[in-house]
């Protein structure tokens, strides 16, 4: 299994500051803490500095889910946490872990045709059968907070290696029958994410965005 190629990456990918900042990492206990730490250390100035950062790994040693749940990160997932660093209002930070949802359902379909059932707030499934997940987690200082978005895909994990998880996860390998592409799904995302994400926070209208993915949304 190759590396996921930054090069390649950094070349597919068209926002102009989401992903910018790559913190690309072989092995890590998990991005979401490794997140935290960076933002737990930066304040005002600094902080903002972090805004946009994309943490990756190849693999994580102590990845997490909800409710505490171990998060299986062998080699070939897409395992990150995006770090926004926002004032919009408290209330409104759901949304973003809706946005990143809705971005993974696009980039899936754009590039692979495949339809995304989002499980209410945070799971994404391909019809019954889990490929990944959202956790986002939030930190605040003064006015600013940091938003630290954890995203897991499995994207290139056969049969075997999900192991016992296999009558209940799925991954993009084993739904299209082949190795799919991480660098191109990842950039997509990010492109989509940032369109969305630009367009929520100067407008405030969520509402258009949700209608467009409320068909694809499961609430049980
Ligand atoms: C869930 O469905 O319970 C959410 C899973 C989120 C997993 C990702 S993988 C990258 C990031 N780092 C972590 O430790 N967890 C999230």
């Amino acid at each position: 299994m190759e590396n996921f190629d930054t090069e390649k990456f950094n070349k597919l990918l068209s926002t102009t500051k989401l992903g910018r900042k790559l913190r690309y990492f072989d092995s890590i206990d998990s991005t979401n803490d490794y997140s935290e730490i960076l933002v737990g250390k930066s304040h005002g100035r600094d902080l903002k500095i972090l805004d946009g950062t994309l943490i990756l790994a190849e693999r994580q040693t102590s990845g997490r889910g909800l409710f505490n749940h171990k998060w299986l990160s062998p080699q070939g997932g897409l395992w990150f946490s995006l770090i926004i660093v926002t004032d919009i209002r408290p209330e409104e930070l759901p949304n973003l872990t809706l946005i990143t949802a809705f971005s993974i359902s696009e980039a899936l379909m754009d590039i692979y045709n495949i339809n995304v059932d989002i499980k209410w707030p945070n799971d994404l499934y391909c019809v019954d059968y889990k490929f990944g997940g959202i956790l986002s987690e939030l930190k605040k200082d003064g006015k600013l907070q940091a938003i630290i978005i954890g995203v897991g895909i499995n994207v290139n994990i056969d049969g075997k290696t999900l192991g016992g998880l296999d009558n209940i996860a799925t991954s993009i390998q084993k739904i299209l029958g082949r190795e799919a592409d991480r660098e191109l799904i990842m950039a997509k995302i990010l492109d989509d994410f940032e369109r969305s994400y630009n367009y929520f926070s100067t407008t405030g209208d969520f509402k258009s965005l949700f209608m467009k993915w409320e068909k694809n949304i499961r609430y049980q």
